[in-house]
């Protein structure tokens, strides 16, 4: 018998995003169970068995999943989530031709950096309960619109603090080459970056981001920036080729990059070499169609090209103000021309592997958290078929049902 405190029994159609565990690429079981013990997945088998199989205490949740479709919980690569503010009006204007070229940023900044501490943590706390609602049991969370040390700081001390509070698991990354800040020469703030924040944040930030874009950073001073993140323990991340084709795919590759996140504009070649190395793809459907950009092809080329994806909201005030992870899916299919398999996937396991994650979530499997999705649905199939509508009935993190 097996010790268990959590079983979801009567699963429909189990994705476990295991190939080796059931059928296609994403793994499916018909008639399945789950169980687990203090959050970590002990025991997966037919749902006629469970009750022969588990021993569990009084106290023990059992969720009948009645027939339905029952997913790995979304892990959202890439979110921006710390900012004050709404840009909705910039959001109305591009609606009506203006173009975008991410000049808001600073805005959003400046309402940021005049926030008090405590109103931003609660907008914070907000979106992440948001969040869980949307199925996401795990997810990254950027800093980027403070821009200075001192803001920064508390973007970042926001981000550790809820990460304690909440049930996801959460992942910080240090974006403070985001943009060159206004009143800043692009020199000065490099090296401010170099010199102070990059050391100073080693302790709040897993990862380190930097954009490689025109109106950003070259590809160059990106260099720099990375390389000095990765001597200090950062594993590194790239904004890149979002607006341009440019270095920022190959630099990626050479710093051996976890992930390379946009990607709407290819060079020859790009898809290529990104899919002879270990470095994630990270597309971004809500911004890609946002912004009209021309990824319609481009995550295309690379899934043709064997490249690991992942699929991630982008979450920010500009570009994609959405936590809605089954609307991502849908326009991963219906605007970037990736299959169900493909895009469900990158929005579980490939996000894992995003964030160097996925020995602890993205899949179904022994050991790994017990994140789970309860779906108003019998498959996989209706999530990018009901477009933009959020399926996810329950959410289970970490084995405790907190939706
Ligand atoms: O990921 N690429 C850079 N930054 C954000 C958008 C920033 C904004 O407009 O606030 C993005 O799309
Ligand atoms: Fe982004």
């Amino acid at each position: 018998m097996i010790e268990a405190d959590l079983v979801v029994h009567g699963i429909g159609q189990l994705v476990t995003c295991e190939p080796t565990q059931g059928e296609g690429p994403l793994g499916l079981l018909e008639s399945a169970a789950v169980a687990a013990r203090q959050g970590q997945i002990v025991w997966v088998g037919p749902t006629s068995r469970w009750q022969g199989r588990l021993q569990l205490p009084p106290h023990a949740t059992i969720v009948d999943a009645q027939g339905c479709c029952v997913l790995p919980g979304f892990v959202d690569a890439h979110s921006h989530l710390l900012w004050a503010g709404s840009r909705a009006d910039e959001y109305a204007a591009r609606v009506r031709g203006q173009p975008y070229w991410g000049g808001g940023i600073m805005r959003t900044v400046r309402m940021t950096r005049a926030a008090r501490p405590a109103e931003l943590e609660r907008a914070v706390r907000k979106r992440l309960r948001s969040y869980l609602r949307h199925g996401v049991t795990a997810l990254e969370v950027k800093s980027g619109y403070g821009l200075d040390p001192g803001t920064e700081d508390r973007l970042l001390r926001i981000a550790c603090g809820l990460a304690e509070e909440t049930p996801q698991r959460i992942v910080v990354t240090f974006y403070g080459a985001h943009v060159v800040p206004d009143g800043v020469g692009t020199d000065e703030y490099v090296r401010e970056l170099l010199d102070v924040m990059i050391p100073r944040f080693r302790p709040l930030a897993a990862f380190c981001d930097a954009w490689c874009d025109p109106g950003a950073f070259t590809g160059a001073q990106c260099r720099r920036i990375l390389n000095k993140a990765h001597g200090l323990g950062y594993q590194l991340k790239l904004h890149a080729s979002q607006l341009a084709p440019g270095d920022g795919p190959r630099l990626a590759v050479e710093l051996g990059a976890t992930s390379v996140d946009h990607l709407d504009y290819l060079r020859d070649g790009d898809a290529r070499m990104l899919a002879e190395s270990s470095v994630v793809c990270v597309v971004c459907p809500g911004t890609t169609t946002n912004l009209r950009l021309a990824g319609e092809g481009s995550a295309r080329a690379l899934a043709a090209a064997g490249c690991q994806l992942a699929i991630a909201t982008d979450y920010n005030p500009g570009t994609c103000c959405s936590e809605n992870m089954c609307l991502m899916i849908g326009l991963a299919c219906q605007e970037l021309g990736l299959s169900p398999e493909e895009a469900v996937r990158g929005a579980t396991l490939g996000g894992a592997r995003a964030l160097r994650l996925q020995r602890q979530c993205g899949s179904v499997r022994l050991g790994k958290r017990c994140d789970l999705l309860l779906l108003d649905a019998e498959s996989y199939l209706e999530i990018p078929y009901r477009l933009g509508v959020n399926l996810v009935e329950t959410t289970i993190c970490q084995g405790t049902v907190v939706t």
